[in-house]
């Protein structure tokens, strides 16, 4: 299908043990049943056996639904009211401070660094088409970062009426209790109450939260009366929410086109749930990492090529870990941006302990037009050899290149190639990874839902704050 992700492993599959994928084809076919059968148990609401739970299948038949809801009522359905939010917040302010930690804001991040100008923030107004200055807080405890960014935004509006100077805040927590977060938050909300009042209507419509059902977020939100909120549903965990309100609300502030990732997303899980091993990126790259987890290679090298995909590589980093980091299993992650890393982790890859497996993540078409590289008359750094070439022949070169090295030293390697980075490509990518994650979790007996070890260091950071 022309624009579908394609998973090309057969540089791994080479230097595997004749026969070992085949042989897990029966046990994975029964590990994406135990999928389907997951879905259909969470949406028939009834009770969970104790062993599945938590269960938080919630995100895969989520696009889907979304899509179908938009084109049922677009003006009313949950897309309709985000898009709708977001016109009114590009108009009536130009900087959105987007707070919130782990799933709750690694998915947005990936969607501003992959798909908005490397350099919006520093563009005029008219130059970002309306869309607002972005800025991430909220994902750490870090006093010095957040002074900087509050000072940033107190010079910016020194002049309260323009609208270049007016700032909002969109704040993410599905429990609506991380520190982290609501620390954020608190400090600041104060800054826009001081520069409002605090029961102004202003305040009100320039901040939006997105946040559970229940908790204390929601509990403050009812409080202020904020304007427009929106809901994370239950049933679908933070690391698995970017095609919820955690992910859509900052896309839509973005101006991403919301219908294309969440086609991305659904034409992914048709994907999965029909498409035979071989053209089932899901099923093809749980295999292959499972097969090389077996062979000793524990360690899940993300090389992304480029610059752009570095925070969707890292957003995989906190699925994978997150998910299958439990009694004492779970590959690790690891993301790395080429050709930069070749100059760092590089050596590692080729040379180190054989513990790894590559996938590149690919994408086959720049955005714009390639630079070519310059001849000059003077040809002292002997480049000019190269002046028939542009810069992507350039990175293809490299790919091939890093390629061929780790082949020829049987080292691992795979391919995840997007045919153009876009909406829909990224769409298919979210969703590949969390289904993978998924089928993993069920192929190997870990529940891949819940983060039981993450409350420890919360109770303790708590006790000692106390
Ligand atoms: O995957 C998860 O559930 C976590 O990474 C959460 O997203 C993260 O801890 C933030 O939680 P919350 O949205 O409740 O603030």
């Amino acid at each position: 299908m022309p624009n579908s992700l394609q998973y090309d492993p057969s540089a791994a599959l080479s230097l595997l043990p004749r026969g070992c994928v085949d042989a897990l084809q029966p046990k994975l076919e029964s590990a994406r049943n135990e999928v389907a059968a997951d879905v259909t148990l969470f949406e028939s609401g009834s009770d969970v056996p104790a062993e599945k739970e938590p269960l938080d299948a919630g995100f895969i038949r989520l696009p889907q639904q979304l899509l179908e809801a938009v084109a049922t009522s677009p003006a009313t359905s949950q897309i309709g009211r985000i898009i709708s939010t977001a016109v009114r917040l590009r108009e009536e302010i130009d900087r959105v401070v987007l707070l919130g930690i782990g799933g709750s804001y690694m998915g947005a991040r990936a969607l501003f660094e992959a798909i908005c100008h490397p350099w919006h923030n520093e563009l005029s107004r008219a130059d970002r088409n309306g869309v607002p200055r972005v800025y991430f807080e909220g994902n750490n405890v870090d006093s010095d970062a957040q002074q900087a960014l509050l000072d940033m935004l107190a010079r910016t509006t020194e002049a309260a009426q323009e609208l270049a100077s007016r700032w909002g805040i969109v704040v993410i927590s599905k429990s609506g209790g991380t520190l982290e977060t609501a620390l954020s938050f608190r400090l600041f909300r104060q800054a826009l109450e001081e520069l409002h009042g605090a029961d102004s209507d202003a305040v009100r419509r320039c901040i939006v939260p997105v946040t559970g059902e229940t908790g204390k977020l929601r509990d403050i939100t009812d409080e202020q009366g904020y304007e427009s909120h929106f809901p994370i549903p239950d049933g679908v965990g933070g690391r698995f929410s970017i095609f919820t309100a955690v992910g859509l609300v900052p896309a839509a502030i973005l101006g991403l086109d919301l219908n294309e990732l969440l086609r991305g997303a659904a034409d992914m899980t048709e994907r999965f749930f029909t498409a035979p091993a071989g053209d089932n990126p899901v099923l093809d790259y749980t295999a292959v990492c499972h097969c090389w987890e077996q062979q000793g290679a524990g360690t899940r090298i993300l090389s992304t090529w480029g610059k752009r995909l570095e925070a969707a590589g890292l957003w995989y980093d906190q699925l994978l870990s997150e998910s299958l980091g439990k009694d004492e299993r779970g590959a690790l992650p690891v993301t790395v941006v080429n050709t930069r890393d070749l100059h760092s982790r590089g050596q590692q890859h080729q040379d180190g302990v054989r513990d790894k497996l590559i996938t590149n993540v690919i994408v086959t078409a720049p955005n714009s037009e390639s630079l070519g590289v310059p001849e000059f008359a003077s040809d002292l750094d002997d480049l000019n050899r190269y002046s028939s070439k542009t810069v992507s022949d350039v990175m293809t070169a490299a790919i091939q290149g890093t390629n061929q090295a780790y082949a020829e030293a049987a080292r691992p390697t795979a391919d995840l190639i997007f045919p153009k980075l876009d909406e829909y490509a990224l769409g298919q990518y979210f969703q590949m990874m969390m289904l993978a994650t998924v089928l993993e979790g069920r192929l190997i007996g870990i529940n891949p839902y819940g983060q039981p070890g993450v409350e420890a260091y919360k109770k303790n950071t708590m006790a000692l704050l106390a």
